[in-house]
């Protein structure tokens, strides 16, 4: 069984490579290194003793596809390439509507016509827009507040809709919540490029002085402690919830949605005395003004992933705070040694 990860050298992807490969699964990547080092895959291949061919190239292009799926049999794919900062999608719409929506387009009609139907796609929180219900569960209404959010959400209509008209098709669109930390051994993690725009490797930056202070985005929400509550999910149980998903997908034809998160929501004040007192460190904050179109509070319900992929987050948010530094430490200039 070999499973093709788009995007694979990638943060999630490089993580849940390495799950793959230990349940016995063989593993192709193709990533066209955008946001990525070929070094990830390198320690992946050292920690589980696997290699996992990496093929640059882009999944926006036919014929870098075609080159992957003549090369390799392919049997399920998990679909992470796409660009992701929030921010710059909004400055620059039509680079993530051109390389988010090409790269899913392209990638579902070379499978069609290679005859590869299971497919895993990297969804996100970030369809549920702005509703204050929470948890948050899969059937509730979807709406976006970026173009990056649209991208997500016109995917899963693309799969929804590829899904009902073929009926070979087995896709599992995953909703991931907030991925943190990092393998374990410390030799993989969040490598971004420049100033980070996610919380935890701002935070491990902080922590190792190379940023001054880490900017709270407003302390007067309706939360316990007045800062955002977000679900963080250790990036290992969502690898591990990759797993579960194709093994779903081997079984199950049509379109199922699931979310990933833990179904507990922290504070970003949680997080910094978490990671300070897991790490015996110092993390200086100053509260800033709020972020337009931050939400007070999101976290999952995550009961669906449970009943049908039998997948469940074990990772807490000491585990989380401990293994993100731990890469950090061991790695300050992340890939780039
Ligand atoms: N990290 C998060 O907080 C988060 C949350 C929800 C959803 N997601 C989604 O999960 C997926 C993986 O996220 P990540 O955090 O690992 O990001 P990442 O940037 O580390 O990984 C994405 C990978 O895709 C590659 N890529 C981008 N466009 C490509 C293209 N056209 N062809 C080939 N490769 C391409 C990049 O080089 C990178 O390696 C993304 O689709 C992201 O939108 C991430």
């Amino acid at each position: 069984m070999t499973v093709l990860l788009t995007g694979g050298a990638g943060y999630i992807g490089s993580h849940t490579a390495l799950s793959i490969l230990n349940s016995g699964k063989e593993v192709v990547v193709l990533d066209n290194l955008s946001n990525a080092s070929p070094e990830a895959l390198t320690r992946v291949e050292q920690l589980t003793g696997k290699k996992a061919p990496l093929v640059v190239g882009d999944c926006a292009n036919r014929e870098d596809l075609e080159k992957v799926f003549s090369q390799y049999k392919i049997d399920q794919v998990v679909h992470f390439a796409g660009l992701k900062a929030v921010g710059e999608s909004v400055a620059k719409p039509l680079m993530y509507y051109r390389n988010n929506l090409d790269a899913t387009l392209t990638l579902l009609e070379v499978m069609q016509e290679h005859g590869c139907f299971d497919i895993v796609f990297s969804s996100s929180a970030t369809v549920y827009g702005t509703i204050q219900e929470m948890p948050l569960k899969e059937t509730f209404p979807l709406g976006c507040t970026n173009p990056y959010g649209w991208t997500k959400f016109m995917s899963e209509q693309i799969l929804r809709d590829t899904g009902k008209a073929d009926p070979r098709f087995h896709i599992v669109l995953l909703r991931y919540f907030n991925p943190v930390g990092a393998h374990e051994s410390g030799q993989i993690g969040e490598d971004p490029s420049g100033i980070p725009n996610n919380l935890m490797p701002f935070i491990c930056q902080v922590a190792r002085g190379r940023l001054k202070e880490l900017a709270v985005f407003g302390n007067d929400y309706p939360t316990k402690d007045g800062t955002g509550v977000r679900d963080f999910i250790h990036v290992m149980d969502l690898a591990e919830g990759h797993l579960a998903a194709l093994s779903y997908a081997e079984k199950h034809a049509g379109v199922e949605v699931f979310n990933l998160g833990t179904g507990t929501g922290y504070s970003v004040l949680d997080l910094v005395h978490t990671f300070e007192k897991v790490n015996q460190i110092k993390v200086p904050y100053r509260i800033a003004p709020r972020r337009p179109g931050d939400i007070a509070t999101c976290y999952a319900d995550p009961s669906k992933a449970k009943e049908m992929l039998g997948w469940s987050a074990k990772r807490s948010l000491e585990d989380m705070c401990r293994d993100a530094w731990n890469w950090q430490k061991n790695n300050p200039d992340g890939y780039r040694r």
